[in-house]
Parts: C-alpha cells; structure tokens; sequence
C-alpha cells in the first residue's frame, strides 16, 4: 500500500468498549482506514502494566477485537491485530528504554498521576515504562500519524523525541511521526459525574455506557444523566456540563450540528431529549452488539482472522527491527 501508515490501539482492560471509545476512537478509525494504511491494535502488553486475572485477559482481548470488527473495522482492509502476538513490540521497546532518560520518563504526567493513585509499591516498572513501549507500537510501522485524545500528547511528543534521539545517534532508521489530536468535540463525559471523562476505570456505574450493554439498561442510564436545575438544552460546557455532554453524543451519531438540536428542543425540557439521546445510541449500538456476539460464537474464525492479520503486522514490524539491531550492533 502506498498510504500513509497509521497506528492506534485500545487496551484490553474491560469486557466492553464504551460510548468514549467509540467516539473517540472506533467512529475516527472507521473514517480513517480508507485513506490511511491503518494499524489497529488490541494492546495487551500495555494491559498488564497493571494486574490482570488471565482468564480475564484472554477473553477481553478476543472482545475488544471482534468489537474493533463489528463496529466497522475491516480486517481485509486495515490490520487489526493484538500486540503480543508481535514480538517486535517488546524487544524495540527494550532497544528505546535504553536512549530514554530517567528524569525524561519521569516527567510523564500519566505516570505520576496513575502511581500516586496506586503507592509505590503495587506500581511496577511496566507501568514506568509504557510511553517508551507506546513509542515502540508507533515507530515499527513507520506511522506518520497517530490519533490521540489530548491526554497522550506527552507520550507522543516523547515518541517524536526518541526517533529524532536514535536517528541522530545511530542513522536515519525512523519515521517522526505527528501527533494528530482529536478535536474536544470527540470527547464524552462521565453521565452521572461529567466533569470526568468517560472512562472504564469510572466510579459510577450508572455513568459509563459500554457498547455491549443490553438496550433496556442504555435506556436507564440516560434516563438518569446528570443535567442541572434548569431545563433549557443549551451547549455550555461550564454552566451545563451534563446537557452539553448529552448534546455532543447526539450531534455526533446524528451527523446534526448543535445548534440545530438546540433549535429543536427549545422549550421541550429534559425528559424528550434524553429519551431520544437514548434511543439513538441504542440504535447505533445495537447491531454493533449483535455482531459483537456473532463473532464471539464462533472463536476459531476470530483466531483465524487475528491470526493473518498478525502475521502481516509481524512482516512490517519484524524488517524495522532487523534495520534498529544492525543499526545498535547487533
Ligand atoms: P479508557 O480511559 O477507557 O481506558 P483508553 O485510555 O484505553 O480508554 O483509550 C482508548 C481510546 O479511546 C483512545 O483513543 C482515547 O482517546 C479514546 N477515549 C477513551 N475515553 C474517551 C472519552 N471519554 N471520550 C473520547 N475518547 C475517549
Ligand atoms: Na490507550
């Protein structure tokens, strides 16, 4: 393929993507794959950088695939594949941590602020390290570009420092990439807390609508959004975090703008409009669930198709580590 390369990836941590995740990432990677030669990547590696039961593991990371699948990734199209099926990803990671500084990789705002949540002692080293194994995902494939929320652009920014760093060092071996952020208005809210973004590592239960949650208890969770004490639909992400979350999700699985959704509710209050809110995520959910299931009935097509798809990321990823080894001596 002569495209631009492209790499993104989701953790394997929940049993269910969510309403942020399809948003954020699976709507973009869908639009995305026809114009760039895309690398998507269930990133089990990075999962275990904090403790994961194996079962557990397993079965979330052939979940997350077949939802990358039903949600409109296509396998013959893009490679979707799960990252330790690649051995190139450990092993350039390891090449990387060695030009990474201590006091650069302790600079991570991430780092910092997952290891105060955990104490030193449950932090492990894994979790020190993972912008530098982030790095590693991105710099095999030669991407140029890689869609982000806002909250990875230090690791990316760290990501563009390690190739100029092992360039200059050793040869030209690795393509800069850019970072590309997501616009804000990608981003979902937490539906019972919306000063927080929608994450699966959420407080609140109620406030996080994952894609293979069952119609009846989408509808529940919406019916219980928090808004605020008025009952005017108007976007104002200060004022009116809950209903400006509430009309970010609608406007961007109806392809209508704001300020027309403002329009057609003015005067209706809240009950109409987070009851339609509902049905539409419902609506673009459901057949994502359906096949979501479908896939999962039948593993051994699952594996199959992972399985060719990672010998293809397993040919791109293994030609840039045998260029890095020679380069560092090996
Ligand atoms: P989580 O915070 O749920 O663990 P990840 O960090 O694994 O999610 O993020 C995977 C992808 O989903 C990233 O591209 C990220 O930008 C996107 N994403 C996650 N949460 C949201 C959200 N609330 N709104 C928009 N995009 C999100
Ligand atoms: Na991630």
């Amino acid at each position: 393929s002569s495209l631009p390369r492209l790499f993104s990836g989701i953790q394997p941590s929940a049993d269910s993507l969510h309403l942020g995740n399809y948003v954020g990432a699976l709507v973009q990677w869908k639009e995305m794959q026809a114009t760039y030669d895309a690398f998507f990547c269930v990133v089990d590696l990075h999962a275990i950088t904090v403790a994961q039961d194996p079962a557990l593991l397993r079965e979330q990371t052939r979940r997350t695939a077949a939802q990358y699948i039903a949600a409109g990734i296509d396998p013959a199209q893009s490679t979707l594949f799960v990252q330790s099926h690649v051995p190139a990803h450990a092993e350039l990671a390891w090449v990387l941590n060695t030009i990474t500084g201590f006091g650069e990789a302790s600079r991570m705002t991430q780092f910092k602020d997952k290891s105060a949540k955990q104490g030193a002692d449950s932090t492990s080293v894994g979790l020190f390290t993972y912008p530098v194994l982030q790095a590693a995902d991105i710099l095999l494939y030669d991407a140029t570009i890689v869609p982000v929320g806002e909250d990875q652009r230090q690791h990316i920014e760290l990501t563009r420092d390690l190739a100029q760093r092992f360039n200059s060092r050793f040869g030209q071996t690795f393509v800069v990439p850019e970072v590309s952020i997501q616009k804000e208005s990608a981003k979902i809210y937490d539906l019972q807390n919306p000063g927080a973004k929608m994450s699966k590592s959420g407080e609140s239960p109620a406030g996080i609508v994952w894609l293979l949650d069952e119609p009846s208890v989408t509808a529940k969770k919406f019916k219980s959004a928090v808004t605020d004490a008025g009952r005017e639909v108007r976007f104002d992400p200060i004022e009116k975090a809950g209903v400006s979350n509430l009309l970010t999700i609608m406007s961007v699985l109806s392809g209508t703008a704001i300020p027309a959704l403002e329009d057609q509710y003015s005067g209706r209050g809240y009950g109409d409009f987070k009851k339609d809110v509902a049905e539409i995520v419902v609506e673009s959910f459901a057949p994502i669930r359906e096949r979501t299931l479908e896939l999962l009935a039948d593993p051994a097509e699952l594996d199959r198709v992972l399985g060719g798809n990672a010998d293809r990321a397993n040919e791109v990823a293994s030609a840039t580590l045998a260029k890095v080894y020679d380069h560092v001596g090996f």
